[in-house]
């Protein structure tokens, strides 16, 4: 006797039955909703190239945060636009910076969000690049660590509750670990941008965060788009090194690279970056009316879950967790 035919459809027929069986799910608890802070009072000044996006002053953006945690968003990323910038990004580890000011001023009117900084010098050095630069223009690895932990510890110093380094220099987990372990903050988390390509898809990003380098690009730092193997090492590094959350970024043209790191490493929490250039694309294309712009962000917001991260950064969180349960 011939077998039944097999009819996988049984389990689709009513939404009930869908619920049931769905293998992926993504809720507001794990989202991260980045921000942009810029010095001035009363500032919203809208990212040209990131609709809905705005370089927000500090007392903008705090009321932002507020809501933000009240619509159920567990976590903001913050990014700080400084008031001048020179060659070794001071701005960075000023005590009195833009994002020491914003982190404290979040802190004291929801002091229950966390609060991530995105630790680097590319917006507040004058070059843009993300380290210290030689006179011929090479990117110093060693000499940019002192800076990074520098900058790291005064946000935690600050009231942040995560740092999250994204320069990508060789040994900065390491170093930011140690300094932040040397002066009683051993237990704030590190989350380390490990695996991190030098990708077109940051255009958008560098208009808002005014970031972009002046010569060259980072693909002496940012990893080569076409390696996977090696993200493998750069994610076991800053994992000895001390990172207790991984990253990968760009997210949707790696999630191959966010599955691969998810299996390697199944011991501690993925993040992905949804960047800048994966909302901009959405938002353009849904402005012309070619695509439904809630389905889209929400289909790829699950193809970053099924390919295996726990933790999505994306500039759509505000605008996808009406429509998530927690
Ligand atoms: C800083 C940094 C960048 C992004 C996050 N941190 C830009 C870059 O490396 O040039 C990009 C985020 C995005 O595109 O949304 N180094």
């Amino acid at each position: 006797m011939a077998f039944p035919v097999q009819r996988p459809r049984r389990l689709r027929q009513r939404e009930p039955i869908r619920r049931m069986v769905r293998e992926t799910r993504l809720s507001v608890d794990q989202l991260i909703q980045p921000f942009f802070v810029i010095y001035g009072r009363d500032v919203a000044n809208p990212v040209r190239s990131m609709p809905g996006v705005f370089q927000l002053s500090i007392d903008r953006l705090v009321p932002q945060v507020e809501e933000t945690y009240r619509m159920g968003i567990p976590a903001v990323l913050l990014f700080g636009i400084p008031e001048r910038k020179d060659p070794l990004g001071s701005g960075a580890y000023d005590p009195e910076g833009i994002i020491q000011r914003a982190v404290r001023a979040i802190k004291e009117k929801v002091p229950e969000i966390v609060v991530i900084t995105d630790v680097c010098l590319c917006e507040y050095t004058d070059h843009g690049h993300c380290g210290v630069v030689s006179e011929k223009g090479e990117v110093l690895n060693d000499p940019t660590l002192e800076l990074l932990a520098k900058e790291a510890l005064s946000h935690v110093e600050a009231g942040a509750d995560i740092v999250a380094p994204s320069d990508m220099m060789d040994g900065r987990v390491g170093a930011i670990r140690r300094a932040l372990d040397e002066s009683g903050y051993s237990h704030i988390p590190i989350l380390s941008y490990a695996v991190k390509y030098a990708s077109a898809f940051y255009g958008p990003f560098r208009d808002a965060a005014e970031s972009a380098p002046r010569f060259g690009d980072r693909r002496s730092y940012q990893m080569d788009p076409c390696n996977v193997r090696e993200a493998i090492k750069e994610a076991q590094l800053d994992l000895e090194e001390g990172a207790d959350i991984l990253m990968v970024k760009p997210a949707l043209p790696y999630l191959d690279v966010i599955r691969v790191v998810r299996d390697a490493f199944p011991q501690v929490p993925l993040a992905a970056y949804n960047v800048s250039g994966e909302y901009s694309l959405v938002k353009a294309a849904a402005q012309l009316g070619w695509v439904d712009e809630g389905k889209i962000m929400m289909e790829m917001l699950l193809s970053i879950r099924r390919a295996g991260a726990d933790i999505i950064i994306t500039y759509f969180a505000r605008d996808i967790a009406p429509v998530l349960g927690s």
